[in-house]
């Protein structure tokens, strides 16, 4: 899902007072908020998470102790660009070793890196769940499949703004 504000919009702490408001009586209400700062933000900030612990009457500790169990939770703020690629068996066999090398190669980053400038990041995942479309990957939340080297060279120099 696509993030729809960011930290550095003058409402946002605006929205963090929303989503605990309708909370703040609902068991499992700091997993639920990180949920919807996840949808909403993209990632927890740290300031965010404070004021979900204060909104919430829990510590800080307490909430970031949730925030770190779940894998799922981000708390940096991710790469404009995320590319995905998939780690499951069938990727392999159908080419996923060369696109990793070409993403490495004009990115200059290997799995779990991100550029300097924060525009790329290279993540890895589980099985993608389609299969029958392999070598698969996420490219900034949307499934590609077939992807080829060629689309990646095209694909990052759009986002380079250096046309392959
Ligand atoms: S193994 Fe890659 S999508 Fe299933």
């Amino acid at each position: 899902m696509h993030p729809t504000m960011s930290y550095d919009d003058p409402g946002w702490e605006d929205e963090v007072r929303r989503i605990c408001a309708e909370l703040e009586k609902v068991e499992s209400a700091p997993l639920l908020a990180l949920h919807a700062l996840m949808d909403r933000f993209g990632y927890i900030s740290e300031p965010a998470l404070v004021l979900v612990a204060d909104l919430l009457h829990l510590t800080a500790p307490q909430v970031f102790a949730v925030a770190t169990y779940y894998h799922e939770f981000r708390l940096e703020k991710p790469a404009d660009n995320v590319l995905m690629l998939c780690r499951g068996p069938a990727c392999r066999v159908q080419g996923m070793v060369g696109l990793r090398k070409t993403m490495e190669r004009l990115l200059g980053i290997g799995v779990g890196g991100r550029t300097p400038d924060n525009k790329f990041a290279i993540e890895s995942s589980g099985c993608l769940g389609i299969c029958p479309h392999a070598p698969a990957m996420m490219i900034d939340h949307e499934l590609a499949g077939r992807v080829t080297s060629e689309d990646l060279e095209r694909l990052i120099g759009e986002r380079t703004g250096t046309p392959a």
